[in-house]
């Protein structure tokens, strides 16, 4: 099913000691989610991820706008009528019934022409423990399952009355890391099986951008960017982007345009064509150093780790925002013992250019590098 906001508003007014307080928790998202993708909604705790997914199942009103599923207007539809499954972080089972009992449960309260007998609910509950593989289970009660397996009676229960649209506010953040990589792949798998639109809500970068078609990351109620995970890593919309994605995080130094050369500091990195003198963000990659003597990044060295495939080097630089820019450089790369200074050349794909005033990306003619 596919989803459309359309200047979709939410604005929440609290009382403050006597004083009225309004947050814009969802401010005017006006994007398309197409039918049978997994969307990954991303950014920090506060950001507006919950309000956004209550306002896609009717949990809440919005303050202005539309929301459509498909061509039909859900605005004003109330929530037992949009179809949509909805799983928490507090997958709240019922304690006495049983995993098939508790994912039957939804189908009792069908109305209309869409009851079903006894014998179908069953049958539509098995089917559904079968996808998300807990069948052999399903005359135990909750507290005999571990966390991964309540987590999937939670999304069978979500999934058996067949909504139009799955939703998952923070599924796995109750689950310890390892179950919590297994599950994130096993929700990948389950949404493949059945095609359901569904959306996905985490803080966790590297959970949404591993199983997402597409993630749309938030800051402020805002939309900041949204596209497949590879191209938005790759190509960041402004600096709140590229430091929210990827582990180690981005290296960010005061930068600055002169002459149609880009420096950071005072080193001459790149031939920076077609930008006008200003002061800028440069960003690099951890991957985008790469170990040159004769390199224009010149560093005070701190540290080495060796992790397996990679090296891990800290250095610093007196352009740097924060104390230290970590490198990872291919195993092999050879630090002389006790050197002070470490330089680096620069893997131009790897390094972004923001303006200072705005923070947007700059499109920059990425020209030779430096000396
Ligand atoms: N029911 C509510 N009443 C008042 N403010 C709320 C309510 N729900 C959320 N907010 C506020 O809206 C903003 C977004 O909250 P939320 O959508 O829960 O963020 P997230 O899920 O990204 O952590 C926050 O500032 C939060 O305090
Ligand atoms: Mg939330």
């Amino acid at each position: 099913m596919r989803i459309l906001f359309d200047e979709l508003t939410k604005v929440f007014t609290d009382k403050k000691r006597g004083k009225k307080e309004s947050v814009v928790a969802v401010d005017h998202f006006s994007f398309e989610i197409p039918d049978g993708q997994l969307i990954g909604l991303l950014g920090p705790s506060g950001c507006g991820k919950s309000t956004a997914l209550h306002l896609i199942s009717g949990l809440h009103t919005p303050t202005s706008g539309r929301i459509y599923f498909g061509d039909e207007d859900m605005t004003d539809v109330p929530v037992e009528k949009r179809e949509v499954g909805v799983v928490f972080q507090n997958y709240a089972l019922y304690p006495h019934l049983s995993v098939l009992e508790n994912i039957m449960f939804p189908l009792d309260n069908l109305e209309g022409n869409k009851r079903i007998s006894p014998n179908e609910m069953r049958s539509r509950a098995r089917a559904a423990a079968k996808l998300v593989q807990i069948d052999e289970l399903e005359s135990r009660r909750p507290k005999e399952l571990s966390g991964g397996q309540q987590q999937r009676v939670a999304i069978a229960r979500a999934l058996v009355k067949q909504p139009r649209v799955l939703l998952l506010d923070e599924p796995l953040s109750n689950l310890d890391a390892r179950l919590r990589l297994q599950t994130r792949e096993e929700i990948r798998r389950i949404q493949k099986g059945t095609g359901v639109t569904t959306i996905f809500v985490t803080h966790d970068q590297e959970e949404a951008m591993s199983i997402s078609d597409q993630i749309v990351v938030m800051q402020s109620g805002r939309v900041q960017q949204i596209g497949k995970p590879q191209w938005v890593y790759d190509f960041p919309a402004n600096l709140f982007v590229a430091k929210f994605l990827g582990t180690p995080p981005i290296n960010v130094f005061r930068g600055s345009i002169r002459g149609g050369r880009l420096f950071i500091g005072k080193d001459d990195v790149f031939a920076a064509p077609g930008l006008s003198d200003q002061e800028v963000w440069v960003g690099i990659r951890p991957e985008g150093f790469i170990l040159d003597e004769q390199g224009p990044l010149r560093c005070t060295f701190q540290s080495l780790e060796m992790m397996g495939r990679d090296i891990s080097v800290m250095a610093g630089h007196v352009a740097l925002e924060g104390e230290r820019l970590q490198a990872l450089l291919e195993a092999g790369s050879g630090i002389p013992a006790g050197a002070a200074q470490v330089n680096f050349s620069l893997k131009p794909d790897k390094v972004h250019v923001f303006s200072r005033d705005t923070q947007v990306r700059l499109d920059w003619q990425k020209g030779g590098m430096g000396k």
